[in-house]
């Protein structure tokens, strides 16, 4: 999909954004626009990284950044999505970094998801699988549970290696296919001993701002 699209998306979020706000910086090529954006309009914001990725694009645009320690509420998150649903839940951490992405979701005041058309499915696991951290110990033992209740899912691999998160941890994807109830199936998840958490965000995203060939939408959650 084209990526002056997801500029775009990137660049009608700026309007969320005033002097003064603590920003939760996303993470992924859709969030990658807006930070280098955010860098450019020079508003006196200070930004909390999803990633160690978008904490150097962050410095690289100029954008102060703080911490939790300093500021454990932050006003507005921008992040890109991997799929979203007409309820506005959504799959993210194709891009490995769900576990920080949902700590500073779940912190944020309002949360603004920027996506090309591409990502818009009717129901959730229509395309993509489900991203669950896992500490590398309970890796076999994830894998299991989670085909026990449906599906296949791999540990994922970066150049031939297992992929590490930035908390030192392994990624299982799982192919679960169409989610019926993304709530149930977080909590589900969540509950199994040795994984952090999944890339199901449900209830999290206010609003979308989805760029496409006919023109820019935001969809408000009802
Ligand atoms: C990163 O872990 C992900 O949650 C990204 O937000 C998601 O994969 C979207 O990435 P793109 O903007 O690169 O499609």
């Amino acid at each position: 999909m084209s990526d002056e699209l997801k500029r775009q998306a990137a660049l009608r979020a700026l309007a969320e954004i005033r002097d003064g706000m603590i920003v939760g910086l996303g993470t992924g090529s859709t969030a990658a626009h807006f930070i280098r954006e955010l860098g450019g309009a020079r508003l006196k914001v200070a930004g909390i990284p999803t990633s160690e990725e978008s904490r150097r694009l962050a410095e690289e645009a100029g954008i102060r950044l703080t911490t939790f320690k300093e500021h454990p509420r932050i006003d507005v998150t921008v992040d890109g999505a991997d799929e979203v649903s007409p309820e506005l839940d959504l799959i993210k951490g194709l891009g490995g970094a769900l576990v920080r992405e949902k700590i500073v979701a779940h912190a944020s005041k309002r949360v603004v998801i920027i996506v090309d058309e591409s990502k818009l499915v009717d129901r959730l696991g229509q395309k993509a699988v489900i991203p669950i951290e896992v500490i590398p110990l309970a890796v076999p033992c994830v894998l299991l549970l989670v085909q026990q209740l449906r599906g296949e899912a791999r540990v994922r691999e970066r150049d031939g290696l297992p992929f590490v998160s930035d908390n030192g941890n392994s990624i299982v994807d799982w192919n679960h296919g169409i989610i019926d109830d993304p709530t149930t199936l977080e909590k589900q998840l969540k509950a199994m001993t040795g994984v952090v958490d999944s890339g199901i965000f449900a209830n999290v995203a206010h609003c979308a701002i989805v760029a496409g060939g006919q023109g820019i939408r935001k969809l408000e959650r009802a």
